[in-house]
């Protein structure tokens, strides 16, 4: 699962940290690109083989990830990036190449906010963000950081949440392993169906810079990639990409 959702491992960017572009890590390729893959790929094993139903799935990521996150002492590690500032940048700011015209953006999976705030802060203004988290502790924790968008932050999860009154958000940035790998098209499907307004933005996350694995498994869900963005990570083994589909 690319990005850095994980806990103690996930934080792809985090063991090379401080490091020049172009330094390959130590560790095998998967783990750069994730630090929790292989958790992840046991979750998504025991989901495929009916050991774990959705409910189940969701529950035993909650687990790991969280406490990690709320052991956290700055909004980067509270959002599952273990890097400095100017590494969150590198790894972020790039989101910001889906936004061609000011919107409001919704965040799925907003944790601790700070990607809310830094896109907001990086776009000088021109994203309006809101946040969607499926932990109430992590949405508690953006509340009280962020509490002139309290009101802008939901608890709920992706795969199902419908959002109030009929709103709907110019951009919605999401990652897809956010839900179990079999179910990611239907979360493609959910957003694109009760969410978004303009555009679904997948990403930023880690891959292997051959092939673009993401990319062409939506491609093959029936959907147009609009657009894209790719940037170098410290691993030369390693691309940061996001992409994103028009409704
Ligand atoms: C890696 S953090 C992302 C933080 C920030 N949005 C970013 O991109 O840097 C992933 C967050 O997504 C939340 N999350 C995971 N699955 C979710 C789901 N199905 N619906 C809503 N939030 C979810 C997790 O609780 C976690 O806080």
């Amino acid at each position: 699962m690319p990005g850095e959702r994980g806990g103690g491992g996930r934080g792809a960017d985090g063991r090379s940290a401080g490091r020049g572009v172009d330094s390959r890590d130590d560790r095998p390729v998967e783990l750069v690109i994730d630090g929790g893959a292989r958790e992840w790929a046991r979750l998504d094993a025991a989901h495929r083989s009916g050991d774990l139903d959705d409910a189940g799935w969701f529950a035993a990521a909650q687990a790991v990830l969280v406490p990690a996150y709320l052991a956290g002492d700055n909004p980067r590690a509270q959002s599952g990036h273990s890097g400095d500032e100017a590494r969150w940048e590198e790894a972020r700011r790039h989101i910001l190449a889906a936004v061609d015209r000011p919107g409001d953006l919704l965040d799925v999976g907003c944790a601790s906010g700070h990607l809310m705030e830094s896109l907001h802060r990086w776009s000088s203004g021109a994203v309006e963000p809101y946040g969607l988290e499926l932990s109430p502790e992590l949405a508690d924790l953006a509340r009280r950081r962020l509490p002139a968008w309290a009101p802008r932050i939901w608890i709920g999860n992706a795969l199902y949440w419908i959002p109030p009154a009929g709103r709907r958000f110019d951009y919605v940035r999401t990652g897809l392993d956010y839900v179990p790998a079999v179910r990611r098209a239907d979360l493609i499907a959910h957003l694109l169906r009760h969410v978004v307004a303009r555009r679904l933005v997948v990403g930023s996350f880690n891959e292997e810079n051959a092939e673009r694995t993401t990319e062409r498994d939506v491609t093959a869900m029936g959907y147009r990639i609009a657009g894209r963005d790719e940037r170098p990570h410290p691993d030369p083994r390693v691309t940061r990409r996001v992409f994103w589909i028009d409704v």
